[in-house]
């Protein structure tokens, strides 16, 4: 397990660093200065200006992890990203007069699941890494606050746990939606500097095939998988369709049609 810390930059965030160590049960060290003293941290979560990042201390070229879903990469997308014509939009069944509710089961930092909120899917995300679950939901809430994203992300609602255990208990969704760590055959310098913070902390998600029968049992219409293009098929399951994209693929497994607009 790596070692996580957490920290403020600035005094003025000293009551949210508060909240979030112990909400998350991360060690609290004050001033992010503190790191200083110490040789056991793997990981550092900074509050700044009520942002909260996670960096890699052995690697501070990476720079950290933020989630924003207001400004960066997740905006341009919702504005240019090609709407419910994008292979996310087609996988999940999105058709004029039909908006799914989805459980995204392996929530991630969010970006696919802002891409449907922003659509009008109503989308429950479960993640169980619980910094990963932190970073989301100082994005969801600093999100929360700008008039033009609250709309989308009052959409999506966060828990934290394993999916591969909740789902059971989960209530009912129209779609479930998997996109698991998958072992990356790039060598590291050609994954994007992030992606190399993320993976090392949540590791490849060994169990993910597991993840595929309670998401079929739970789903009423359809589960989708995100894969890259050279990994097999979930479960070792043969998918009704897959939508081929550059990189990736998204395997549809479908239980019953989508209700017709
Ligand atoms: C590849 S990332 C997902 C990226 C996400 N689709 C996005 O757009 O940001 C996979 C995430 O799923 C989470 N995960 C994997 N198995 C899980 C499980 N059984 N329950 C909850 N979360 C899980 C991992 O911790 C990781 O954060």
């Amino acid at each position: 397990m790596p070692k996580i810390v957490l920290g403020y930059c600035d005094k003025v965030d000293v009551d949210l660093a508060k909240k979030i160590a112990q909400q998350w049960q991360f060690e609290y060290i004050g001033d992010v200065a503190a790191i200083k003293q110490r040789d056991d941290i793997d990981f550092l979560l900074q509050v700044d200006q009520q942002v909260l990042s996670l960096k890699k201390l052995d690697e501070p070229k990476l720079g950290g992890i933020v989630v924003d879903f207001v400004e960066g990469a997740s905006a341009h997308r919702r504005k240019f990203g090609g709407g419910r014509g994008q292979d996310i939009a087609k996988a999940v069944g999105l058709k004029h007069g039909f908006t799914p509710s989805v459980l995204d089961a392996t929530a991630g930092l969010g970006r696919d699941a802002f891409v449907l909120a922003s659509l009008g899917c109503n989308v429950t995300l479960n993640e169980r890494v619980p910094a990963v679950a932190a970073l989301l939901e100082n994005g969801l809430s600093r999100a929360n606050l700008s008039t033009e994203i609250a709309p989308i992300t009052k959409n999506m609602v966060l828990r934290h746990g394993s999916s591969i255990d909740a789902m059971t208990a989960c209530g009912e969704h129209d779609v479930v939606y998997l996109d698991p760590m998958y072992p990356h055959r790039e060598k590291s310098a050609a994954v994007k500097k992030e992606m190399r913070v993320f993976q090392t902390l949540v590791g490849e998600d060994l169990d993910a095939d597991d993840l595929f029968e309670p998401a079929y049992a739970l789903a009423k219409y359809r589960v989708v998988v995100k894969r890259p293009n050279y990994a097999d098929f979930i479960a070792g399951k043969k998918p009704s369709m897959s939508i081929k994209m550059k990189k990736n693929r998204f395997d549809v497994y479908v239980k019953q049609a989508i209700p017709k607009g």
